[in-house]
């Protein structure tokens, strides 16, 4: 079976943490490792716009010796014309693995069930696993550790970040919070996997809608745009909805007085966040926004492992190597 990478919690703790090891040492040694040398070729596909997504995935897999392929499906026969499935049957020809940014999940799981290379979602309306690796990398660099830190997502609470942090979170074995108003809420499946997977990792999990109950002694404090890439026409309804969500001074002070916050960017000063907040002294973003480069070379370097990559464009290589030699090979390919 190809390992993929669609949600948060197709990874195990274990293999989280791996890829969170791989991500320092590549983060050390930036062009130490070439996993992609040949180079490789991988397909990182746009329906959204994009900064950070774009320009991390590019550089870093330059950065691993391969080459990137950025297409825009307005120009290419994915967007209405073709379906994932014969898309990902091309590809696989040609690439050794295909990153997407996208709307629906189910797009992404079914390019994933009719391709032999690794499926990376860069963003869809459910979840941003790899900006959560991330932001797990950034807290474990200011904070020294995941397992029983808590973190307040505060906002939308069915957003793509906030059901990531829900998955992220608990596999991570932390204690994730999320305060959102009730029309609002996470996803109740999400929530119960988040709820599984937490009583594996010894994290929890609690859904609330006052931001305070969830601020209160957090190390971690995290929001978002209250108005998502393709909610625009909601706009001046979510402003009105989400206006008693906003991260200021007075909502962080009923943090840890230690808490850092964060925002995956790109933010509305003023809506989700105050300049004063995102801007001060406890905002650690703009580690958070480099951290994307060296997660997702760790992320695309440990797939290749697991499945066995053995080459360049169209190599058949899922091989069912477990992830455990997955995540050592990944590590000595990081550390060679
Ligand atoms: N955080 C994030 O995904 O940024 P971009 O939309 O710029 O890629």
């Amino acid at each position: 079976m190809t390992r993929h990478f669609l949600r948060d919690d197709d990874l195990s703790q274990a293999e989280q943490s791996a890829i969170l090891d791989i991500a320092d040492q590549m983060k050390a040694d930036r062009w130490g490792t070439k996993p992609l040398a040949g180079p490789q070729s991988v397909a990182v596909i746009f329906d959204k716009s994009s900064t950070r997504t774009r320009v991390s995935f590019h550089v870093g897999i330059s950065d691993l010796g391969g080459s990137p392929l950025i297409i825009s499906t307005a120009n290419s026969q994915l967007g209405g014309k073709e379906t994932p499935s014969d898309t990902a049957r091309v590809l696989e020809r040609m690439v050794s693995a295909i990153v997407w940014r996208t709307y629906g999940q189910a797009g992404l799981e079914e390019m994933a069930a009719d391709t032999t290379v690794p499926v990376v979602n860069a963003l869809s309306d459910d979840f941003h696993p790899c900006q959560l690796l991330a932001d797990l990398l950034t807290i474990r660099e200011h904070r020294g550790t995941l397992a029983g830190q808590t973190v307040a997502f505060i906002g939308d609470g069915a957003s793509n970040m906030a059901q990531s942090y829900l998955l992220a979170g608990a596999t991570a074995g932390m204690h994730v919070r999320v305060a959102a108003p009730a029309e609002f809420s996470p996803s109740p499946q999400v929530v119960t996997d988040a709820e599984h997977r937490s009583a594996e990792t010894g994290g929890s999990v609690l859904v609330v809608t006052d931001p305070v109950a969830a601020v209160a002694g957090a190390d971690v404090v995290v929001t978002d745009t209250w108005v998502s890439m393709g909610k625009e026409s909601e706009k001046q309804s979510r402003l009105d909805t989400f206006s008693g969500y906003r991260v200021d001074d007075a909502l962080m002070a009923h943090a840890a007085d230690d808490a850092v916050f964060m925002h995956c960017l790109p933010a509305d000063r003023g809506y989700e966040v105050t300049a004063e907040v995102i801007d001060g002294p406890r905002s650690i973003i703009w580690d958070e926004a480099e951290n994307r480069l060296h997660a997702q070379k760790a992320l695309l370097a440990w797939l290749l492992a697991a499945n066995g990559a053995n080459g360049a464009n169209g190599a058949n290589g899922a091989n069912g190597a477990n992830s455990a030699n997955a995540a050592n090979a990944a590590t000595a390919a990081a550390t060679a």
